[in-house]
């Protein structure tokens, strides 16, 4: 396993992770061969280690090879087993008990949100009704579904930080639109399953998200900076890079999923963001250009005319309010500038 992010790991279990309260409970992840949902899962497992927590952790995955190279450190772990499945079309089987359900699967590619938006409403909304009706029949004590910041879409007035009732405007016109209009409606599903059966879920709006243990093939703009940072090429952007980021460390975010499952209220959503964090794209790659690199690349802008096509999202304004977050406890740690440096500390590793 990554040094950097077992160090990572252990830093969270030792420091502000609920150990204690989540002692011998039994975990479902799905998306678990992804970035959030893959660190969840090596959390409960470094933690069954280090600190003798006793979780049973199942996994949800598509791609079993995946999961094999993802887990490699733990596949003869007896407290981790794996359920293959395709959320769309398949129902969870797995003879566990369940205390705790992580829903982090989602397809969330720019990319195929413009190429595929029907698969992409499809396995949000099926995909989550699955996940709730399985909480629904096995009486599971909470679940939280990872929504996301886009759920805000547009917003009408931009001059305070956003709280998490004061939604924005989404173009359903725009093929892109299925991604976070998906969000929306599985919050309202999530929040249905709430009210008509009593479900104990609550949503997380995760701002951007990253940090060590990212994929190997990950590519969001996150890691493309990080990227020319260590390849020593310069930063291009492909818009204006005007919209405003809010940004969340890995980390810090496995520990606020944590915090909500133990604290967070039936039928509510949280935003989940460090609001120290926040600067345009154009602004994190001059600080990445300028502080992390050192000054050894540049910031650099290459627009192409027909740049709607190519699924980037719309120009947004907006900076998240993170106190219904922090009321329960939550005090996100790591900086942007620190995560940059991890960031690059473990890409470097492999
Ligand atoms: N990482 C971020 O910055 C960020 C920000 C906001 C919201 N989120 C949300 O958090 C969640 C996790 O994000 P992530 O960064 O880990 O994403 P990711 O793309 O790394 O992982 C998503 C996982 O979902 C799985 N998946 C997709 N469709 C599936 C299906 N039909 N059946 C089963 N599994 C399926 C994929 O195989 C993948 O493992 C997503 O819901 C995402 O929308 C993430």
């Amino acid at each position: 396993m990554s040094e950097v992010l077992k160090k990572d790991i252990h830093t969270l279990l030792h420091g502000d992770f609920p150990a204690e309260e989540i002692k011998g409970k039994r975990f479902l992840v799905t998306g678990a061969t992804g970035l959030v949902g893959s660190l969840f899962v090596k959390t409960l497992l470094q933690g069954n280690r280090e600190l003798g927590l006793d979780c049973i952790v199942v996994a949800v995955v598509r791609n079993p090879d995946k999961a094999k190279d993802i887990f490699a450190d733990y596949l003869d772990d007896e407290k981790l087993s794996f359920v293959v499945c395709d959320l769309a079309t398949d129902s969870i089987k797995t003879e566990e008990t369940i205390d705790y359900i992580v829903h982090a699967a989602a397809v969330t590619i720019s990319k195929d949100m413009v190429t595929y938006p029907v698969d992409n409403i499809m396995i949000s909304v099926l995909g989550t009704r699955n996940v709730l009706e399985f909480a629904r029949e096995h009486a599971v004590k909470s679940v939280v579904y990872l929504s996301s910041m886009e759920v805000y879409g547009q917003l009408f007035v931009t001059d305070h930080k956003i709280k998490e009732d004061e939604l924005g405007y989404i173009d359903l016109a725009a093929a892109r639109s299925c991604y976070p209009e998906g969000k929306r409606m599985c919050e309202c599903l999530c929040n249905a399953y709430a009210t008509q059966y009593g479900v104990n879920v609550m949503s997380a709006r995760l701002a951007q998200t990253f940090g060590p243990g990212i994929l190997k093939n990950e590519n969001r703009v996150f890691a493309q900076f990080a990227k020319s940072a260590i390849s020593g090429t310069d930063i291009v952007l492909h818009t204006k890079g005007e919209s405003e980021g809010n940004y969340v460390y890995t980390m810090d975010a496995i520990c606020a999923i944590a915090v909500l499952l133990l604290r967070g209220e039936k039928g509510q959503a949280y935003n989940v963001s460090n609001v120290e964090s926040h600067m345009t794209i154009a602004e994190m790659g001059e600080m990445v250009a300028t502080k992390v690199a050192g000054g050894r690349i540049k910031l650099v802008f290459d627009i192409p005319e027909d740049a709607d096509k190519l699924g980037y999202a719309p120009t947004t304004k907006m900076h998240l309010d993170n106190s219904k977050m922090c009321a329960l406890g939550w005090t996100p740690r790591v900086s942007l500038q620190q995560t940059y440096e991890r960031l690059i500390a473990y890409m470097c590793e492999a």
